[in-house]
């Protein structure tokens, strides 16, 4: 079984510069749901057609489809129409789809296929039936129930309209007579378009039958034609993950204010707090705590690490690391086994072996840091000059003291210690202490003297 996949529309409606088969839902772009459903029904070949950011489409989209080109914009039936080329000398049946209705069924287009080979119709459709059609095309059936025509809103007479059976743009046709239908077609309504859905009545018209299987489940056929569309199935999609996750052992505990992408991976127990944001590309370990108010982007926390209050993107985390209150991990940080990154403390770029902690209102960029090393409250790594990037090395069991400024490119060596307040501009070889401070001054009585003298005046 072939899919064709119609998504070389503009999305006029989304009043966007994003061609609208890149709209994302929970991280995935809308066509790209279309097309898993495909493979996951078990249909081997997808060809999507594109048109409107043909190449921005193609290159998100991905290529284990083929992509045919619809020059102009010209309607469904011609979108159809560019892909059949690629399928000359095919016969049987060929699933026709549009690329804005995401959350299609895999088992429904798996029945769908299989009424139309028993049926020997020329098509079948899924439909479903909704309280208002909305700007959907309605489907009108014949008196022994087959679908004698497919009225598009605009066109629609008010007793047309007044039908709750909607088209979802889902179909099976037999591909030879999709081929002839197709070629017949004309721009004669409202839109001015070439309709896809006038090939079942030119079909029909021509003594051939075409069968509509209703879904109970409106959901699986809604189409995004607009924002609002697209709020309303990110939710539907969003609620069946948590519930994926919550049924897979997760504890989520408020599933209103918990938002997961659709690639995230998330281990047996944990517990995802309200105002998470797991966005994608996250994988999530067991026994993990993410959350109160974190969000988590492209990043890895292995079992038992614990996000707080805090934004890490593009990064890992080791094995029961700490991440927060208020901590901000950018891209390329890795956070060995039980690494503490506590409130106020910057990351990025950096590598941060197992058990370092760095506890408080730190920023730490383009650094080693050794194992065991502590690096005390306020401490600063300047690793930019203006123009360069520099590296800052601190090796392991070292103890930085709070308020440092490591001026990098610079070294702090094993089991070195540096004093409170210090601006170390120098290596600092490995056991030694690095004092950079001036020294204290202390003049005894000064103050008694300077209050006597002031009181007296
Ligand atoms: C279409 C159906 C309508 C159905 C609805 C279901 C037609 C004429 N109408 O309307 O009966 O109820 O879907 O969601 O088919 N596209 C192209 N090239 C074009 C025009 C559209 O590739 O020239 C693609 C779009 O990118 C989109 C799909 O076809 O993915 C549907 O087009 P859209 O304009 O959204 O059709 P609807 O008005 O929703
Ligand atoms: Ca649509």
């Amino acid at each position: 079984m072939v899919a064709i996949i119609l998504a070389a529309g503009k999305g006029t409606r989304m009043k966007s510069n994003l061609p609208k088969a890149l709209h994302p839902i929970c991280g995935k772009p809308l066509t790209r749901y279309v097309i898993d459903a495909c493979r996951e029904s078990g249909i081997e070949e997808c060809i999507v057609v594109i048109g409107h950011g043909a190449e921005e489409v193609q290159a998100a989209l991905g290529n284990d489809v083929k992509y045919a080109v619809q020059q102009e914009q010209r309607g469904t039936g011609d979108a159809c129409r560019a892909a059949l080329g690629l399928l000359d000398g095919c016969e049987g049946s060929v699933m026709v789809l549009a690329g804005d209705v995401p959350l299609l069924d895999p088992a429904a287009l798996r029945e769908l296929a299989e009424e139309q080979a028993a049926s020997g119709m020329a098509a079948t459709m899924l439909t479903t039936v909704l309280p208002d059609g909305g700007h959907y095309g309605r489907v009108i059936r014949a008196a022994d129930d087959t679908v004698e025509k497919i009225v598009e809103a605009k066109d629609a007479t008010p007793s047309e309209l007044a039908v709750g059976e909607i088209n979802a743009a889902i179909y099976c046709f037999n591909l030879p007579l999709l081929r002839k239908y197709i070629d017949e077609l004309t721009p004669a309504n409202a839109q001015g378009e070439y309709y896809l859905t006038d090939v079942i009545g030119l079909m029909v018209a021509d003594g051939h039958k075409v069968g509509a299987k209703i879904s109970a489940d409106p959901n699986i056929v809604l189409g995004v034609n607009n924002r609002v569309d697209l709020s309303y199935l990110t939710d539907v999609v969003r609620r069946k993950i948590l519930d994926r996750l919550m049924l897979s052992g997760i504890t989520v505990i408020d599933p209103s204010t918990t938002y997961v992408d659709e690639d995230v991976e998330v281990g047996m127990d944990t517990v995802l707090h309200p105002m998470t944001v797991l966005e994608k590309g996250c994988k999530i370990g067991k026994n993990c705590t993410i959350g109160p108010s974190s969000r988590l982007a492209g990043a890895v926390v292995e079992d038992g690490a614990a996000v707080l209050f805090s934004n890490v993107v593009e990064s890992t985390g080791g094995e029961g690391c700490k991440i927060g209150p208020f901590a901000h991990i950018r891209p390329g940080c890795t956070l060995g086994k039980n690494v503490k990154l506590g409130n106020f403390v910057e990351a990025k770029n950096s590598e941060i072996e197992e058990s370092v902690s760095v506890g408080h209102l730190s920023y730490i960029g383009d650094t080693r840091i050794g194992r065991r090393t502590n690096i005390g409250a306020g401490t600063i790594t300047c690793n930019y000059d203006g123009y360069k990037k520099h590296h800052t090395e601190i090796g392991q069991d070292a103890f930085v003291g709070s308020n440092n400024t490591l001026v990098a490119p610079v070294k702090v060596g094993d089991g070195s210690l540096t004093a409170a307040g210090s601006v170390i501009t120098r290596d600092v070889p490995a056991d030694s202490l690095a004092i950079a401070r001036s020294e204290e001054v202390i003049k005894i009585g000064w103050a008694r003297r300077r209050r006597e003298q002031k009181d007296t005046q």
